[in-house]
């Protein structure tokens, strides 16, 4: 019987974070479907996991590599970010809203939004 409810419990946790993903409007961090191995229970696994989505968006079709940095150490250790430093962090001084030129045409720049994530996942690690 318990393990009937455990089981009938997780599965409609599984099938109710299945409907959710990227919410723009709300800015509700707490809406982002789960990426498997980001560990979003953490603050920094939280804006990680925006910022991941973002580059899921708008990066990752090109820079396939990067789909496996899961935890932001791993951005840290490849070279791409630097804890703390927007400013010396590649994948922040190379969009083309802060004067580089990714991603490229035709693909959107990043909203003003999708940049907020961006810099406050690379401020806080
Ligand atoms: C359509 C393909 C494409 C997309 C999409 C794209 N890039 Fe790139 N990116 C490239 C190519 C090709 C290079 C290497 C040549 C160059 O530097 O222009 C590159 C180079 C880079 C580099 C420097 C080299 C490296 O790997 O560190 C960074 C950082 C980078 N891109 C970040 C981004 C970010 C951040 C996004 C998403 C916002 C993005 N790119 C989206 C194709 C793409």
């Amino acid at each position: 019987m318990m393990k009937k409810a455990l089981a009938f419990t997780l599965l409609s946790l599984l099938i109710s974070s299945c409907g959710q993903d990227y919410n723009s409007n709300s800015g509700d961090l707490g809406q982002y479907a789960p990426v498997e191995g980001i560990d979003s229970s953490t603050p920094d696994g939280m804006r990680l996991l925006a910022a991941y989505k973002v580059f899921q968006g708008k990066c990752f079709q090109c820079h396939q590599a990067w789909l496996g940095y899961k935890t932001s150490a791993q951005w840290v250790s490849a070279g791409k970010v630097t804890a703390g430093s927007t400013g010396g962090s590649d994948v922040w001084t190379i969009l083309k809203n802060n004067g580089g030129n990714m991603p490229p045409d035709p693909i959107a720049q990043l909203t003003a939004e999708e940049l907020t994530f961006v810099e406050e996942w690379i401020n806080g690690i």
